[in-house]
C-alpha cells in the first residue's frame, strides 16, 4: 500500500503547529509556535493579536515542518487544517494557508474539526487503537463525553452546560495569581497540597457537566479568606472536578458497555487526572488511553491524523472551505 503524507495545520487558538504525519500515525514532524510567552502578559489569549502572530509565523512553522520530516512540497499527498471551533481571525490564517498550499501543489483539501483532532491524537500515541471507544475530551474550551463509532463518526452523549474544565482551571489559577496558562501550576501545586477544603461537586442525572459553580466557589473562597493555603484548595479543586469527570465517564461506560476509553484535550495532561483514571483499568475492567503529554495540548499531528482519516473516508474540503468558530463535533 502506497503510504499517505498528510500535512497538517493547527491555528484556532495559540498556538501555530504545523506536522507532518505518516498514515494518519507516525509523525515525521510537529512543529509547534506557542504564543503563550505573548498572551501572557493580559492574563488570557487576546484574539487579535492570536491571529497576527498566526500570519507572521506560518510560512517559516511550515518551512521547518517539511525540513524536519525530511521531504519535499511534491511529497504531500493531502493538506489539512483546523476549520473550527475556535477563535475566527485566527482558524482564518491556517485555513487560507492551507488553502492556498493545496491550491499550489494539486493535493485535495481536508477541513477537521479541532476536538476529532485532539481525539486523534491519541491513534498516534496508541497505534493499536480503533473505534469503537468513549472519548472524555477536556481542554480549555470543551468538555465532552463522546462514543467514537468509526474515525469519522461520533455521537456526543454528555457535555458541559457552562464553563469547560480547563476554563475554570485557568480562572481559578488566575484567582490565586498563577501565570496563564494556569492548568499547568495547579497541577503542580496540588502536588504539595491536602485535598481538605469542602467545595461543592454538580452532578445531573445525564451525562451533562457544569464547572461553573465549584470555580466561583473558589473565587468567593479565595476573596473572603486571601490567607486560605493556596495549595490545599489547588489539591481539593483538582479531587472534586476530577471526581466529577470520574462519575460521569463510569456512567457513560456502563451506557455503553464499551471496554476501551480515551481521554484527550490540555487537561488530560494532569497528571492527577491521568493516576485517578488509570485507576478505572482495575475497577471497571476496561482499557484506558492517553496521547503523550506533548500530543494533549493544542498540535497539528493530531490535526493531519485526523484528516488522514477523513480522506480515506471521502470526507474532502474544496476551495469554499472556511472557519467555523462553534463548530459541532458532528
Ligand atoms: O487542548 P488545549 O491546548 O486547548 C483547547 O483546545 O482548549 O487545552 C488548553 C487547556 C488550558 O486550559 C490549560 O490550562 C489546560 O489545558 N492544561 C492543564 C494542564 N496542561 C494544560 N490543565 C490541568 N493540568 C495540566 N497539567
Ligand atoms: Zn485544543
Amino acid at each position: 500500500m502506497k503510504n499517505i503524507i498528510t500535512l497538517g495545520i493547527e491555528s484556532s487558538c495559540d498556538e501555530t503547529s504545523v506536522a507532518v504525519v505518516r498514515n494518519g500515525r507516525e509523525v515525521l514532524s510537529n512543529i509547534i509556535n506557542s504564543q503563550i510567552p505573548v498572551h501572557k502578559q493580559f492574563g488570557g489569549v487576546v484574539p487579535e493579536i492570536a491571529s497576527r502572530n498566526h500570519v507572521e509565523a506560518i510560512s517559516e512553522v511550515t518551512k521547518q515542518a517539511i525540513e524536519e520530516a525530511k521531504i519535499q512540497y511534491g511529497d504531500i499527498d493531502v493538506v489539512s487544517c483546523t476549520y473550527g471551533p475556535g477563535l475566527v481571525g485566527a482558524l482564518l490564517v491556517g485555513v487560507s494557508y492551507a488553502k492556498a498550499l493545496s491550491f499550489a501543489l494539486n493535493k485535495p483539501l481536508v477541513g477537521v474539526n479541532h476536538i476529532h483532532g485532539h481525539i486523534a491524537a491519541n491513534y498516534i500515541t496508541h497505534k493499536e487503537l480503533k473505534p469503537p471507544f468513549l472519548c472524555l475530551v477536556i481542554s480549555g474550551a470543551h468538555t465532552h463525553l463522546v462514543h467514537i463509532k468509526t474515525y469519522t463518526e461520533f455521537e456526543i452523549l454528555g457535555r458541559t452546560k457552562d464553563d469547560a474544565i480547563g476554563e475554570a482551571y485557568d480562572k481559578v489559577a488566575r484567582t490565586i495569581g498563577l501565570e496563564y496558562p494556569g492548568g499547568p501550576k495547579i497541577d503542580k501545586m496540588a502536588k504539595e497540597g491536602e485535598a481538605n477544603i469542602n467545595l461543592p461537586h454538580t452532578y445531573f442525572d445525564n451525562l451533562d457537566f457544569s464547572f461553573s459553580g465549584i470555580k466561583t466557589a473558589v473565587l468567593n473562597l479565595n476573596h473572603k479568606n486571601p490567607d486560605v493555603n493556596k495549595k490545599d484548595l489547588c489539591a481539593s479543586f483538582e479531587k472534586v472536578t476530577t471526581d466529577m469527570l470520574l462519575n460521569n465517564t463510569k456512567k457513560a461506560i456502563k451506557k455503553l458497555n464499551i471496554s476501551k476509553l480515551a481521554l484527550a484535550g490540555g487537561v488530560s495532561a494532569n497528571s492527577y487526572i491521568r493516576e485517578k483514571f488509570l485507576q478505572l483499568e482495575m475497577l471497571e475492567k476496561i482499557k484506558v488511553y492517553y496521547p503523550e503529554l506533548s500530543l494533549c495540548t493544542d498540535n497539528a499531528a493530531m490535526i493531519a491524523a485526523a484528516g488522514y482519516y477523513n480522506y480515506k473516508a471521502g470526507k474532502l474540503s474544496d476551495l469554499t472551505l472556511n472557519a467555523i468558530p462553534n463548530l459541532k463535533i458532528n
